[in-house]
């Protein structure tokens, strides 16, 4: 009778009892412990390595050592002179058991391994991601058997990975023969596993088959916003993101505004494809900086996925917006899409998979289900508001028990448009702004600049003055007394820098070429931006029956840059104790990313979107009078004051990090 050893894993701590000359592969996989293969345990891909402990473990009540396995063999002493073995591992997949034994599986070796915080994946995730790899040897043609090159590759992947159900992209029939051939009858098949995961094991598609042994395949995550285009190229064995980059959405050449887009789609005949074209242009120029910046080639980018508000959405997909322009914003579909690259005419393997996360609403678009995946509210107990900031607001508001979405129409001032020195964030223009309480005179700090202009090395001439910064000075203005509470610029004897303008005054923040001004008109659309941001947030506390909430996210490029005092100072978001206000980054780009990495993502946000009580702003008359009550700046002025004239904010550099690549930003 075979002798039975006793076999333990760690860290998962799983356990069992089986036969001398079990694989260690074989018995993970027996026992449902993550330990990852590639090529099927032949020894080439080293990703079933494993470190066997040595002496006595009371915790799991055994004893183990290393000679309790078979003695290492030509296959992992060749694959050791290849790739390097170190002291204490074996490859699970041709070490065998001879005895009790305690092992570790290292985080490279896990399928499933936590990825760590990074900056554009501020949050740890599991990898599990739609694209798997599986290295096969086919059965090369047999006259006496005769069959298909297709038909034995799926056999051979039916025998060696159990997989069962497959379907074969039709872009991978035409290079099949060669790739066979070319591998001498050993490929890596690509194959995309439909989620939820417990399906995995059948029903996936080949989206690619190369010769030999590969294991590398790499995704991209976008984030299409009307102003800027953003993109991450991640590898999707490690999760690590690669590059990023972004550029301006070129739409802008149809249309500043989304509606205005949507106005060109309706004059001219042909105009959506227009769009559509204009947007997939963008993106696959970003994909060309992403795959050079990250030295990988473009064909094994294997998977793509994307997110948008829902005018984006649809002509990212190729649908007519029209019918989002008007009431009431019927969407061609809230569920997710799955289309191939080709079906999108992108610049990738004809067959990449492409899965757009879903719209919640006609006005709250996948983009802000990016957001709602990232932030997780329905992961928590507290009541969380996020918010991100664009042209239009996207909000959401709720917790495990409830969720509720709305969008609210703040229009472009808060991206500097509409203002009358504002720009875009980019170098020069200006980004913080203090104003002294007793003299009146602003220091100010521009991008690309470290230092603010009362210090030595302050070297930047501004050029303008961007979202953040507009929100600064106008809440220093006020704080400083020179705008009142219901927004008017108060003459004033103190400083000379206050200056009649026709009728009304106007502040100089910055003399130069050119000067910069803050006039009571842009005091005026920003209180515009602000009050609708503000109805729109309390229109959802209503709904929910709630006057106060536990914590505020902000996202987008706009809502990650502004500093939550002063968005707190003027109003932007209801009253919130400030350390619970913090900024999200670009959670739904994130989200992008979690669909990208964890397939198991993509189950949970479509899941939890069905339960997103939608609200519209339009029809309900309490968004009207909350947005009138909300034009004025608010109380609590002396807890901000206070506060004020502490904070002093790292530059923008610091707070973003450096990146690989260019990264769009309206903030
Ligand atoms: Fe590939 Fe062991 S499974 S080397």
């Amino acid at each position: 009778m075979t002798r039975e050893s006793l076999l333990v894993f760690t860290p998962s701590g799983r356990r069992g009892r089986f036969p001398d000359e079990t694989t260690l592969l074989d018995a993970a996989r027996q026992l449902g412990v993550d330990l990852d293969s590639v090529c099927g345990g032949r020894g080439i891909c080293g990703r079933c390595r494993v470190e066997v402990m040595e002496g006595d473990f009371p915790k799991h009540g055994i004893h183990s050592e290393a000679a309790h396995l078979s003695p290492i063999g030509p296959v992992e002493l060749d694959f050791a002179q290849r790739r390097g073995l170190a002291d204490g591992h074996r490859l699970g997949c041709t070490a065998r058991l001879r005895g009790d034994l305690l092992v570790d599986v290292p985080a490279e070796s896990q399928v499933h391994r936590q990825v760590v915080r990074k900056e554009a994946l501020p949050l740890e995730l599991e990898i599990d991601p739609v694209i798997t790899q599986h290295y096969v040897e086919v059965a090369a043609p047999d006259l006496a058997d005769p069959s298909s090159d297709l038909r034995r590759l799926l056999a051979a992947l039916e025998q060696q990975w159990d997989l069962t159900g497959l379907d074969v992209d039709p872009a991978v029939l035409p290079g099949l023969q060669a790739a066979l051939r070319a591998g001498d009858w050993k490929v890596t098949a690509a194959v995309s596993n439909p989620h939820p995961p417990v399906l995995a094991r059948s029903g996936g598609v080949i989206v690619s088959v190369r010769p030999g042994f590969q294991d590398y395949a790499y995704g991209v995550a976008f984030d299409i916003g009307s102003t800027t285009v953003a993109g991450h190229l991640a590898d999707l064995h490690t999760g690590e993101v690669l590059a990023s980059a972004g550029a301006m959405n070129p739409q802008i050449r149809f249309g500043e505004d989304l509606m205005s887009r949507v106005s060109y789609v309706m004059m001219n005949p042909g105009g959506a494809a227009d769009l559509t074209a204009a947007v997939r242009d963008c993106i696959n120029g970003l994909i060309g900086e992403l795959v050079e910046a990250a030295g990988v080639e473009r064909d094994d980018v294997l998977a793509m996925t994307a997110v948008g508000n829902p005018i984006m959405h649809h002509l990212f997909l190729g649908f007519d917006p029209i019918e989002l322009g008007g009431a009431p914003f019927a969407l061609v579909t809230d569920l997710a899409v799955e289309r191939r690259a080709a079906d999108l005419a992108l610049d990738l393997l004809p067959s990449a998979r492409i899965y757009v996360l879903p719209c919640i609403a006609g006005h709250v678009g996948a983009d802000a289900a990016g957001m709602v995946l990232a932030e997780g509210p329905y992961r928590r107990d507290e009541l969380t508001l996020a918010v991100d900031v664009g042209t239009n607001a996207e909000i959401v508001l709720g917790n495990r028990h409830r969720l509720l979405a709305a969008s609210s129409p703040t229009g472009p001032a808060f991206e500097g448009a509409q203002i009358s020195s504002g720009q875009r964030a980019a170098p020069g223009a200006i980004e913080r702004v203090r104003i002294d309480r007793t003299t009146l005179e602003p220091r100010i700090r521009a991008i690309g600049d470290r230092h603010w202009s009362d210090e030595p090395g302050f070297s930047m001439v501004p050029t303008g003055i961007c979202g953040s910064g507009i929100i600064e000075a106008i809440a220093e203005l006020f704080l400083a007394g020179i705008i009142s509470p219901d927004g008017v610029i108060i003459e004033s004897d103190r400083t000379a820098r206050v200056r009649r303008d026709d009728r009304t005054f106007s502040y100089l923040l910055w003399e130069g070429e050119p000067d910069i001004w803050i006039t009571q008109n842009d005091v005026r659309a920003i209180q515009l931006a602000k009050a609708a941001l503000h109805a729109g947030c309390k229109l959802l506390m209503d709904h929910m029956g709630t006057t106060t909430v536990d914590r505020i996210r902000l996202a987008g490029a706009f809502g990650s840059h502004i500093d939550p005092l002063y968005a707190l100072v003027l109003g932007l978001v209801p009253d919130c104790d400030l350390e619970a206000v913090g900024a999200a980054g670009n959670a739904a780009g994130t989200g992008a990313l979690m669909t990208l990495l964890n397939r198991d993502k993509r189950a949970e946000i479509e899941q939890v979107v069905r339960t997103i009580e939608k609200v519209e702003t339009a029809v309900e008359p309490r968004f009207q009078e909350h947005f009138v009550n909300a034009m004025a700046f608010p109380h609590r002025i002396d807890d901000y004051r206070h506060l004020a004239a502490e904070v002093e904010l790292p530059a923008r550099a610091e707070m973003t990090g450096a990146r690989r690549g260019r990264r769009g930003r309206t903030g």
